[in-house]
């Protein structure tokens, strides 16, 4: 059998990235464009800003993806491409582009979800092993899926108002850090001491679910009282306070479900995998569980197209196939 190739395109936010993977598991190009910069003075991601950058930057990101690969259109066995969640202007862009390169040489098209991507990006380093969990943390997403096979996902618990990484950005931007504020504030936190007991929002007894909206308010409130009463408090104890929490709790839920569900594998997924307190705190956590622990490199973390490749390969292979009505979709469900 030939060697399968499949390009995928990721758009949903502020990277516009491009990505070629051989044969479901291997990693030929991986090519992101990030827009961060023009966002920052912003504060957060700006959609039209992102769309116009995403216009202008796909031909080109898909041309130094191929160039670097040595490999053309022609070579592709199919075409993936995020079709959501995300910003509905952006992920028009990429969508486009794979339904005119499809359409261009009659190639098949498959869309993937933002959230498969993040959790397929482990299978570029592992291969999988189910029953698997998945944590899902990223600036949209905060979520324990549960995974039997390839392409069933089961949410087994969900933030019920901000994100892990948004409760980050919020924090930050409180601190006067720059966008976005999670790796800033990572940083921080390792300069500081955990002085300050900041809530843990456990839920109810058993759930899986997560809340970071408390917490972030619990930041902001402790922070408007010291500037009222002429106290100082240092930003690396708050940061690593704020952590500890998100930390104490993402680990303890995700070791539970692990246990509950007596999964082989836990994969950690999204741009708060990248956080350096989360990866340690995780590892000493499975140390000696019966779960094997995936956590991606960095790069693979936020956003690529990788992971889109990653996980519409196994689409792909699974028979799965977009018509040309395919469509941007913000609110896509798993
Ligand atoms: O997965 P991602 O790139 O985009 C979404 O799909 O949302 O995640 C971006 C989020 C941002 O909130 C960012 O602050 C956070 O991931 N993030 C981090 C770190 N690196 C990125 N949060 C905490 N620690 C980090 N080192
Ligand atoms: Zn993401």
């Amino acid at each position: 059998k030939n060697d399968q190739y499949i390009v995928a395109i990721e758009t949903s936010c502020d990277e516009t990235a491009v990505a070629i993977v051989k044969n479901e598991r291997e990693l030929v190009t991986n090519i992101v464009a990030s827009q961060i910069e023009s966002h920052k003075r912003f504060g957060g991601v700006v959609p039209e800003i992102a769309s116009r950058h995403h216009i202008e930057q796909i031909t080109l990101t898909l041309e130094e993806a191929f160039t670097e690969a040595g490999l053309t259109l022609e070579d592709m066995d199919a075409i993936a491409v995020t079709e959501g969640p995300g910003l509905v202007g952006a992920l028009l862009i990429g969508v486009n582009a794979a339904k005119s390169l499809a359409f261009a040489k009659q190639k098949p098209l498959v869309g993937v979800h933002h959230i498969a991507g993040h959790i397929y990006a482990n299978r570029l380093e592992k291969e999988f092993e189910f029953p698997l969990l998945a944590l899902v943390v990223s600036g949209g997403h905060t979520e324990l899926i549960l995974m039997r096979e390839h392409g069933s996902f089961e949410v087994i618990g969900e933030t019920r108002d901000d994100a892990a990484g948004e409760a980050y950005d919020k924090v930050a931007r409180t601190l006067k850090l720059p966008y976005p504020g999670g790796p800033y504030i990572d940083q921080l936190a390792a300069k500081g001491e955990e002085s300050i007991d900041f809530p843990r929002a456990w839920l109810e007894k058993g759930s899986y679910d997560f809340s970071f909206s408390g917490l972030k308010s619990a930041v902001i409130n402790r922070l408007h009282n010291a500037k009222q009463k002429g106290e100082e408090l240092k930003p690396e104890d708050i940061a690593a306070s704020f952590q500890a929490s998100v930390i104490d709790v993402l680990s303890t839920k995700a070791y539970q479900a692990a246990q509950d569900y007596n999964v082989k594998q836990v994969i950690v997924a999204g741009g708060v995998a990248a956080n350096k307190g989360l990866r340690a705190a995780l590892q000493e956590k499975f140390k000696d569980a019966g779960a094997e622990l995936l956590i991606p490199p960095l790069h693979l973390c936020t956003d690529n197209a990788a992971m889109i490749a990653a996980a519409g390969a196994v689409a792909f292979n699974q028979g799965h196939r977009a018509g040309w009505d395919l469509n941007a979709n913000p609110g896509l469900d798993l």
